[in-house]
């Protein structure tokens, strides 16, 4: 597929980088391990590092991959593992090439992790914010500053172990951006504040910055989840209780269920009800559904006895392997189409610029459950729509006399 320019995943603008740098003869792919390995002087290491039952980190394929560049090896080589592997890994990737070497070959390992974010890949590769290179061989770093210098980011070098960790804290630290603010959200939605006003005051503090406190359902995806569940289990291998990070697992879990206890709320038993979705991958501009919210919301949506009609914009086939008896609709509007109430799971932009008119036509209960803060509440309740998003105070949800009001409201429409 890839010599074909077909990309297995969804990722803007990847196509075109491996199509122009494949004309231009400076990337090839090939099943034949050996033969790359064997002509290549730096050999980086990307494969799966998937969470295990236990949360540790499945290094199966990490070890399997090492064999095999062990075994072909025909010179000095760098290993440079970019996948994302607990504390000590390089120590392993170290013995397993040793005892499968066939010759006494010369290689150094070397951590360089990867912090691009799927969805803006391409631009993260090409401009990241820092390149870490983790080696405890003067060779090796020279090598892999050399390589990395055209990027023209800050470079740190340092030795393995840091390396490892720096990837693990940084995940770790993000995902607790996310669960803090989805509780500043929760306790805003209760005392009357708006944490995209709260946000917005907050990031103007440098020591905080403006990024990643956005209000909404929880993190998803590939690395998150996975990457803070294997940090608990490096610790408590370790001995250590890492508490902070099993917080915000359990606040991302119940911020996952939100949505469908303010429709319960509203909705009262959900036997019989249709919800439209928009949205499914765990994000925008990818088709990534691992540990989508979405999966989970439907999940018990469905348990609750509603019917779904969901759309997103590129995720429909991933979704559909793992998201079985709902209806796929082929546009936005098509999931509102009789719908009980809408409730937006992914922000893509196209969400965003919805004709509000032709949704509340459409709808059967005029009922938006906003899980990304991308609708404006004011404007929502102008058009006469029964509206919550994350943590807003203009249509304060929880207040008493909004729930009455929405209940009524709902119960006249059924009526
Ligand atoms: N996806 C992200 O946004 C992201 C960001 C930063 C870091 N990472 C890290 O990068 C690593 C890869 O993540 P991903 O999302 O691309 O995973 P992935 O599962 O989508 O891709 C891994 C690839 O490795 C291949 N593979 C497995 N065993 C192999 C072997 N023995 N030889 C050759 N290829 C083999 C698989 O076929 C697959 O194509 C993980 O450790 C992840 O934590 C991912």
């Amino acid at each position: 597929m890839l010599e074909n320019n077909i990309m297995p995943i969804y990722e803007p603008g990847l196509k075109e980088l491996v199509k122009k740098n494949q004309d231009e003869g400076r990337i090839s792919f090939t099943t034949d391990l050996p033969g790359a390995v064997q002509k290549s002087d730096v050999i980086f290491i990307a494969v799966g590092t998937p969470s295990l039952s236990n949360g540790e980190a499945d290094l199966q394929y990490i070890e399997a991959v090492a064999r095999e560049i062990g075994q072909a090896m025909n010179g000095y080589k760098i290993v440079v593992d970019k996948s994302t592997v607990p504390v000590g890994t390089g120590d392993r990737v170290r013995k397993i090439i040793s005892e499968s070497q066939t010759g006494e070959y010369g290689f150094d390992v070397v951590s360089a992790p990867e912090f691009l974010r799927e969805g803006c890949a391409v631009g993260d590769t090409l401009n990241p914010d820092r390149i870490i290179i983790g080696t405890s061989s003067k060779k090796a770093a020279q090598i892999m500053d050399e390589l990395h210098k055209p990027f023209n980011a800050p470079i740190v070098i340092t030795d393995v172990r840091s390396a490892e960790m720096i990837k693990y804290a940084s995940n770790a630290f993000l995902a607790t951006k996310i669960s803090f603010i989805n509780e500043i959200a929760n306790i805003c939605e209760k005392v009357g504040a708006d944490v995209t006003e709260v946000a917005r005051g907050m990031g103007y503090d440098k020591r905080i910055g403006n990024q990643f406190l956005m209000a909404g359902i929880g993190y998803g995806g590939s690395c998150f989840p996975k990457d803070t569940k294997a940090l608990i289990q490096i610790a408590g291998n370790a001995d250590y209780d890492f508490e902070l990070l099993k917080s915000v697992i359990k606040v991302n879990q119940i911020q996952r269920y939100k949505p469908i206890k303010k429709l319960i709320s509203i909705l009262g038993e959900l036997q019989g009800r249709t919800v439209g979705i928009l949205g499914l991958a765990f994000k925008p501009n990818t088709d990534d559904m691992r540990e989508a919210p979405s999966v989970e919301i439907i999940t018990e949506l469905k348990k609750l006895g509603a019917g779904i009609k969901a759309y997103d914009p590129v995720a429909g086939d991933e979704a559909r392997k793992v998201i079985k008896d709902i209806e796929y609709c082929s546009d936005p509007y098509e999931t509102m189409d009789g719908a009980d109430a809408v409730i937006l799971v992914t922000e893509w932009e196209e969400f965003k610029n919805l004709d509000l008119d032709k949704m509340k036509k459409l709808l059967n209960i005029p009922l938006v459950i906003d899980g990304r803060n991308v609708f404006d509440p004011a404007e929502m309740q102008a058009k006469g729509f029964i509206y919550t998003g994350v943590g807003r105070r203009q249509i304060a949800y929880l207040t008493r006399e909004y729930r009455k009001e929405a209940a009524a409201a709902v119960e006249k429409l059924t009526k």
